[in-house]
């Protein structure tokens, strides 16, 4: 249990939809649970807010947290606003008025990224990137860039101003607590790693897939895409801790220098290879969540003419001595079939196998790691049917997290927030991180663009389009059932 030292947080873009779902149930928590000793939440936003209704619509966000009346009323009393606009000088002087009695800041930037650059600077220009009475962090959420000239330019801004310890670039993947697995998995064991390399291992499959449309998010979605959205981030989070070496410490630099390592080491896909290591695709009409669903170009706010991905695969390699050879296939999609997060790592079948040609049953060693939803690990492996004869049937090895811990995971966000509050930095995306993995993506983009890679169609509500079950099929693989 950490005790933490007394701040205060401002939350830029207060107003918005993160607030309300993520950031104030996750403060609150923290609160409830006795992590927060004296802290301040400033809300700093253009609305004509008061601090009296700020703290009405704070009440209204913490609907169905646990805890007493009571207790929410206490917590909520730290609730001030700042109504000012991000260009304004006066309201960044407004500032420091409100950090009477509290030495350490926060800066949380949750507002649409055209307002990064703005706030950055006045804050900078307005000395909040020195605190020489306590810490000054910014903590940043995505999308962080929008290709490597724009993530490159909006890190050496941040650099001007704010020095990389004190730099949280949010990827709220990393909060989970099934991904913070990954790593006590293969290193907390003995049993895996010994195999965890191209002499046993056929391939890697990594899927993020979702039942949901683009919603009401289209304004921002039509700009980004899967690749931009999905893969640059949280997808390549999953690559790097699945495929990293053993860190020599838990430290953020030992686990992100290692983490940092996969992305350069990921094979470029030129725009020559374009068509054939990626698939770019759109959802038409279909039916999904139990009604019929329109296509992506008649969802509201998509113009007629986009070319914007909803779906995306990737065949990659990693040149390294652990992985060479060893495809890495990854998806992720909006209106997939389900909602599904997992990591399947597929080992090779036994040298010999004794039971075949008679046993076509046999299937290959799989160890699965479910992100989300029913959390937890399964491993697939082949046993004797019961009985005279010589058969043989897949069976599930499982551990899952509802049933041997029982207790409920936290919030990403509520994880990631405690560790900003903490200076922890492990889970936060490093600069490096966020430009190999920029760098990668921005090739493909513009590989799509010169080789007018055709945006190919999947029913809403399928499991995706037919040319990603081409892709993987060239190697007679087969993607896990969705
Ligand atoms: C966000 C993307 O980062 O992640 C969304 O912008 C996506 O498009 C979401 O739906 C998925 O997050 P989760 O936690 O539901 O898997």
């Amino acid at each position: 249990h950490h005790d933490t030292k007394p701040f205060v947080l401002f939350i830029f873009g207060v107003t918005g939809d993160l607030t309300r779902r993520k950031l104030m149930p996750a403060m609150y928590n923290l609160y409830r649970k006795g992590f927060l000793t004296r802290f301040r939440i400033v809300g700093f936003a253009r609305r004509p807010w008061s601090t009296e209704y700020f703290r009405e619509q704070g009440m209204q966000m913490l609907e169905g947290q646990p805890g007493s009346a009571d207790l929410k009323q206490q917590f909520i009393a730290s609730l001030e606003y700042l109504q000012s606009t991000f260009e304004d000088p006066a309201g960044y002087e407004r500032i420091e008025s409100f950090c009477d009695g509290f030495r350490h800041r926060l800066f949380y930037l949750s507002t649409p990224p055209a307002s990064y650059q703005e706030i950055i600077t006045q804050l900078g220009k307005h000395g909040y990137g020195d605190n020489p009475r306590g810490f000054s962090r910014i903590i940043i959420e995505k999308p962080f860039g929008r290709d490597l000239a724009s993530a490159r330019e909006l890190n050496q801004l941040l650099s001007r101003y704010f020095s990389e310890p004190q730099i949280f670039r949010i990827d709220h993947y990393l909060g989970k607590e099934t991904v913070q697995n990954i790593m006590m998995l293969r290193f907390g064991n003995a049993i895996f790693e010994p195999l965890w390399n191209r002499h046993h291992i056929d391939h890697v499959q990594i899927t993020v897939g979702e039942s949901l449309g683009v919603g009401t998010r289209a304004n921002y979605y039509d700009k980004s895409g899967a690749l931009r959205d999905m893969v640059q981030n949280h997808l390549f989070q999953l690559l790097s801790l699945t495929a990293m070496e053993p860190p020599s410490s838990l430290t953020a630099e030992g686990v992100r220098g290692e983490k940092v390592k996969v992305l350069q080491a990921l094979r470029p896909i030129t725009y020559k290879d374009v068509n054939q290591y990626t698939v770019r695709a759109r959802y038409t009409a279909g039916f999904s969540e139990g009604e019929a669903a329109p296509g992506y170009l008649d969802e509201d706010g998509v113009p007629p003419d986009s070319t914007t991905e909803t779906y995306t695969a990737l065949e990659l390699y990693l040149d390294t001595w652990r992985w060479s050879g060893v495809p890495f296939f990854l998806r992720t999609g909006k209106r997939l079939a389900r909602k599904v997060t997992e990591i399947a790592v597929h080992f090779k079948t036994p040298p010999l196998s004794l039971f075949t040609p008679d046993l076509p049953e046999q299937a290959q060693n799989v160890l699965v790691i479910r992100i989300q939803p029913g959390e937890g690990i399964t491993l697939h492996m082949n046993a004797k049917i019961p009985g005279h004869e010589n058969a043989m049937r897949p069976v599930n090895m499982d551990f899952s997290y509802g049933s041997s811990f029982g207790i409920p995971a936290p919030e990403a966000y509520e994880r990631l927030i405690l560790d900003a509050i903490l200076g922890e930095a492990t889970l936060y995306t490093r600069r490096d991180e966020i430009e190999a993995g920029w760098k990668f993506v921005t090739r493909i983009l513009s590989g799509w663009e010169k080789m007018e890679t055709p945006v190919v169609g999947y029913p809403a509500g399928s499991t995706g389009p037919e040319l990603a079950k081409l892709m993987i099929g060239r190697h007679n693989r087969r993607w896990r059932k969705l």
